[in-house]
């Protein structure tokens, strides 16, 4: 659908205007993630930067705000409703691993992708769910009334939980919705979310990789930036437009909240906001938590990534089988590893940890001269205290995670001791049915699994782990070890024959063992390590881990509390946790290190640019080649190619991968997927000369599933304005 509309007279003055000055606005970033209903508390704001319309547009109670066209997309991506038959846009990376389980060999979407020409031929994604948020409500008052905030923290979160519970129950009864209550401000506010999930979701657009993670690994985290981030999805519904487990005769949902769809362009200096579902921030964390984020846990993450990855990326070289197996977790586990070594660098040239002492004692000033918090005083030398005892065994336990349970054959090794408990049980009566269930809770485990692969990593990851935690080996660890002379080859070797490392054999065991077999078990290799390993975390790391992080849940509420209550020059906004949140900033441009100099946009000239047939990352397909030789760019040419990617100085997360980027009007002119190297910080510390988000330009978008993909009929049931208004 086009909407026709003509060049007002005053966005022509403001282009006029904006060509003679040349438009050099300041970067004006935004630090903030905002909850939707509070949005009234920013309009002022938002005017002033240059939004057009009520904030009651963006979210309001009687459904019909834009927040009924955004959805969390699966459990941790965003995205956003493109027409009225429940046509959503997300990223291609948040389609990754459902598009995996849809291909094989024989239909590799990956490399070809794929495209419905009809709904017919739209794939159901079993396990994919869409969430709508339909209306958010502060019930912090429901929730501690009567509760001291020195209230000791486990009785306090006891009495919380129970009245979360009944509230949820509540809320449900009264409104027919999925109600859930969490807490904002680190426990300080609760509210409630009303929601609808939508589970029969099927597949309507992917390009190939060449397009969708064209730059891969390499450019990941970085700008300028040349992928066709996105993917297509369509939502289905059952009787009475309602959610339904999928069944063939379901039918597209019907909406009247969808986002039109501007492909106007933008200019720097242009408002934006980004609207969807920030996961994890930790903004108010004092400078002790920030330094073991820094000189503890990511390090130790981005060293034993390293590992794994080299290892991975090996074997995936080598075999197209085993890249089909590991691409998705891969991307997973090399996405955290980049961004990390990002947020140590961030954190460390702009001095992050000094910056955050100088507001501690600014704080501490504050609270020396209040007399209503007794406990403000005291409660940053309380944190420091805390921190610097656990640091050893956050250490271990870090090493644990990444390093020891890096390896698939020791976390499978789970379902072994799962398995010993069934055998050894006295109340269970046919054991090979439980034993049989265990193992089939594995299947989709090893249809991703690579036995070689898997032991390399062992061969990179247990010395490593080894040598970083004299302090924490498992006795299983250091006898296997010795016993296999000290050689870590022969230890993997010795490893895998266990029955966790072959799935025939963990099946058979299944089927026949008896009571006497839980020897076997016993003297299993993995078993033995991952047994080893638990116990002595148990013992020795997680009684010490476990009550820090609840000290420290209590001492970060009191601060939490402290900074809003004395720090007035502060507009304070409640940290991720996978709820809807609109944050706002500009198109701003950035110069980088190296030599690509300033930009705030990339097209598909410099991309062609990039090709590289021989590397895979950059290997961009022959028919992309061919459209862009032959300039066949449809209405999507600008200048003479077709605009890729944008930033901007919103305040964005990981989550909010596949959300609508919104213009001044709340039109969709992109689709958010990534943050700059200079900005992967700002979970940390926000930095607006430094933090930018990337956004897919919507018509790259559309130009690539109308004249590559050949699926132009999806345009026909968006809403896109035609000219500037
Ligand atoms: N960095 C982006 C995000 O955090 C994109 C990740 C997908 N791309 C990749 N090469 N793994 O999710
Ligand atoms: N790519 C990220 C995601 O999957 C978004 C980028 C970010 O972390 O800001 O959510």
């Amino acid at each position: 659908m086009l909407k026709q509309c003509l060049f007002s007279p005053t966005s022509l003055k403001t282009a006029i205007l904006a060509a003679l000055v040349g438009y050099c606005m300041p970067a004006m970033g935004k630090e903030g993630m905002w909850l939707p209903p509070t949005l009234k508390n920013r309009e002022n704001d938002m005017k002033k930067m240059g939004l057009q319309i009520p904030v009651s547009q963006l979210y309001n109670e009687d459904g019909t705000g834009l927040n009924n066209a955004v959805v969390l997309f699966g459990k941790g991506c965003t995205g956003e409703v493109i027409s009225s038959r429940g046509l959503v846009l997300t990223n291609h990376h948040c389609g990754y691993g459902t598009v995996q389980g849809l291909s094989s060999k024989e239909n590799d979407y990956f490399a070809a992708g794929f495209w419905a020409k009809k709904d017919e031929e739209e794939l159901p994604c079993p396990g994919l769910t869409v969430t709508f948020v339909r209306k958010m409500e502060n019930v912090t008052d429901k929730i501690v009334t009567g509760l001291a905030d020195t209230m000791n923290e486990a009785t306090r979160q006891q009495l919380v939980e129970v009245r979360i519970k009944n509230l949820e129950k509540g809320y449900k009864t009264a409104t027919g919705m999925d109600a859930m209550i969490k807490p904002y401000f680190n426990g300080n506010q609760y509210w409630v979310i009303l929601t609808e999930t939508f589970n029969d979701i099927r597949l309507v657009g992917f390009p190939p990789n060449g397009i969708g993670s064209f730059g891969g690994d390499t450019d990941n985290w970085m700008w300028p930036r040349h992928t066709g981030d996105f993917s297509m999805f369509r939502i289905y519904a059952g009787k009475g437009n309602k959610p339904a487990a999928y069944a063939k005769d379901n039918k597209p949902y019907q909406t009247k909240q969808f986002f039109t769809i501007n492909p106007n362009g933008y200019r720097e200096g242009d408002f934006t906001m980004v609207y969807g579902f920030p996961g994890t921030t930790m903004e108010y964390i004092s400078s002790y938590q920030l330094n073991q984020v820094y000189s503890i846990l990511d390090p130790i993450r981005i060293e034993s990534r390293t590992q794994r990855l080299n290892a991975w990326t090996k074997h995936m070289q080598a075999s197209r089988d085993v890249f089909l197996k590991y691409t998705s977790k891969r991307a997973g586990i090399a996405n955290g590893w980049k961004k990390w070594q990002g947020e140590v660098r961030g954190l460390r040239i702009n001095n992050v940890v000094g910056k955050k002492q100088d507001y501690e004692a600014y704080f501490q000033g504050l609270a020396s001269q209040d007399q209503n918090l007794p406990y403000a005083d005291d409660v940053l030398a309380n944190m420091a205290a805390k921190s610097n005892a656990v640091n050893d065994a956050l250490k271990a336990d870090e090493y644990i995670k990444e390093a020891v349970l890096g390896i698939e054959l020791i976390q499978n090794a789970a379902v072994l001791d799962k398995m010993l408990q069934v055998l050894r049980a006295k109340n269970i009566a046919n054991k090979n049915d439980s034993l049989m269930k265990l193992a089939k809770g594995l299947e989709g485990m090893y249809k991703n699994y690579d036995v070689a692969t898997d032991k390399e990593v062992f061969e990179v990851l247990m010395p490593l782990f080894m040598q970083k935690n004299t302090g924490y080996i498992p006795t299983a660890f250091s006898n296997q070890l010795r016993e296999r002379g000290n050689n870590y080859n022969a230890w993997s070797s010795y490893a895998f024959s266990s029955i966790a490392a072959n799935q025939e054999k963990l099946k058979s065991f299944a089927e026949t063992a008896t009571a006497a077999d839980s020897n076997r078990l016993i003297g299993d290799p993995a078993w033995q390590l991952y047994n080893g390993i638990s116990k002595m975390r148990q013992e020795k790391i997680t009684p010490y881990v476990s009550r820090y992080y609840s000290d420290m849940a209590y001492l970060n509420r009191l601060y939490m509390n402290a900074q809003m209550s004395l720090d007035k020059q502060k507009s304070f906004y409640p940290d991720a946790n996978l709820t809807l949140r609109l944050t706002y900033g500009k198109v701003a441009g950035i110069d980088p290190d190296g030599a690509a100099g300033y930009s705030y946009q990339t097209n598909l000239n410099e991309a062609v640019k990039k090709h590289n047939p021989e590397v895979e990352e950059f290997n961009m397909p022959a028919k992309l080649m061919a459209l862009h030789n032959e300039r066949d760019f449809g209405k999507w040419s600008v200048g003479g190619s077709v605009p890729i990617a944008f930033i901007a100085s919103n305040h964005t997360s990981g989550g909010n991968s596949g959300s609508p980027v919104l213009n001044a009007k709340g039109e969709l002119i992109g689709t958010n997927f990534d943050r700059i190297w200079e900005g992967t910080m700002s979970d940390l510390y926000f930095d607006e000369k430094l933090c930018r988000n990337i956004s897919v330009d919507i018509r790259y978008t559309l130009f690539i599933i109308e004249k590559f993909g050949g699926a132009g009929r999806l345009l026909k049931e968006m809403d896109i304005v035609k000219a500037c208004d």
